[in-house]
């Protein structure tokens, strides 16, 4: 966030609007970006500590720079559920905010500053799919299983989990859910992203023959019985479109033409890029590591554009280097696509007394996946990296 001075100076410069209409959306997409920066600090100013910014590591500069609190799903989802905030503007994606509204006190508003901002690796797995899923594992002869979701999934696929004794996880605690789900069950299913199940399966010295991938759109998953009791993880079929950019090739190439860079990936990269890392991490622990480096080291990271421009650029000065592990830059789109008109048009709308774009989870769905959550929250992010 800028410091204190600097946004009492742009909050000064603001032109206020003019009317209720000025609250219409349209009025602030047709302004270029940086004309909003005055807006935003002004009517930040003026909703004071009734409105709390969380903002996830993805977020682009001119947003994040706004942010109270930034943060990887774990860490922010635990500042949702201790904040007193009147409103909780959530400048992530869709699941977080929906997480955010599930763990917040029944008197906050949580706010997503653009509906668009989605997740395409939570609507891989869809809640009718889900439970056609589990009763087909039943009907083939599945026993003794756990359903665990990542957190990038709907609210709905939580409460699922929460409903059948599961939980959720996020990468910074994966581990430890597995772990968790281990000491009460025999099997995992693990949902949505294929991925991270398997790189967190693997490092838990479970094999890959014991693991299998359920294919939501092939009868019985893709899979046969036999397969499925060999198997101790379940690993829906999905993953992240930006992760899944980065190859094991693009590792070689650093190796080959970067000797003693270090190579830290988020682990929704696949299992072969992943096993030729130094380093797996949530987006919080990518950054841990490399403050915790010493001068001259320097990293190729594999995960989202805008998180690996502002770590170079963070600590150039500082003599560490930091770049991109694929050259064309990986970027979330729909974290993209929240704006500083989004941001201005949802803080002046609240100064109007108007609370735009809520994200409101049903009473039913509330409660199984607060279960879930809460659970979660128990599950310390005490493993977060893993040195392969
Ligand atoms: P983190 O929890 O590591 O911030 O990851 C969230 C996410 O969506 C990564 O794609
Ligand atoms: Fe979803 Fe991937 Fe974007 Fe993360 S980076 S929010 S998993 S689409």
């Amino acid at each position: 966030m800028n410091g204190l001075v600097e946004l009492e100076e742009l909050a000064a410069t603001a032109v206020a609007p003019v009317s209720g209409e000025a609250c219409a959306l349209e009025n602030y997409l047709a302004q270029p970006d940086h004309t909003m920066d005055a807006r935003i600090a002004a009517a930040r100013a003026k909703l004071g500590t009734d409105v709390v910014l969380l903002g996830h590591h993805y977020q682009r500069d001119e947003v994040i720079r706004f942010a109270d609190f930034t943060g990887d799903s774990y860490k922010l989802s635990k500042i949702a559920a201790s904040t007193d905030a009147r409103y909780i503007l959530f400048c992530g994606v869709h699941f977080m905010a929906e997480s955010a509204d599930v763990l917040a006190k029944p008197w906050q508003q949580v706010i997503l500053p653009d509906l668009n901002a989605g997740c395409s690796m939570a609507d891989m797995a869809e809640i009718g799919q889900v439970e056609d899923c589990w009763d087909s594992l039943e009907r083939l002869g599945v026993k003794n299983l756990m359903p665990l979701t990542y957190m990038n999934s709907a609210a709905d696929i939580k409460a699922f989990c929460g409903e059948r004794g599961g939980l959720v996880c996020t990468s910074s605690n994966a581990r430890g859910a597995f772990e968790w789900a281990f000491e009460r069950a025999e099997k995992i299913l693990f949902l949505p992203d294929q991925h991270l199940g398997r790189n967190t399966a693997w490092a838990m010295g479970i094999p890959l023959d014991e693991m299998v991938v359920w294919d939501p759109y092939m009868l019985n998953g893709g899979t046969t019985p036999e397969r499925l009791a060999r198997a101790k993880v379940i690993l829906w079929k999905g993953h992240c479109s930006v992760h899944q950019r980065f190859l094991p090739e693009h590792v070689d190439r650093v190796r080959r033409e970067e000797p003693g860079m270090q190579v830290i990936c988020h682990p929704e990269c696949r299992w072969e890029v992943c096993q030729k890392a130094d380093y797996l991490g949530s987006t919080e622990r990518i950054i841990e590591i490399i403050e915790q480096a010493p001068e001259g080291s320097s990293f190729a990271i594999g995960t989202e554009i805008h998180l690996v421009n502002r770590l170079a650029a963070r600590f150039a000065p500082l003599g560490k280097r930091v770049i991109t592990l694929d050259d064309s830059g990986c970027l979330c789109t729909t974290m993209y696509r929240i704006s500083p008109a989004h941001l201005a048009w949802s803080l002046e709308n609240l100064v109007a007394g108007e609370v735009v774009n809520q994200i409101k989870v049903s009473d039913e769905t509330k409660h199984w996946a607060r279960v879930a959550l809460d659970r979660m929250l128990e599950v310390k992010a005490a493993t977060p990296v893993i040195r392969l």
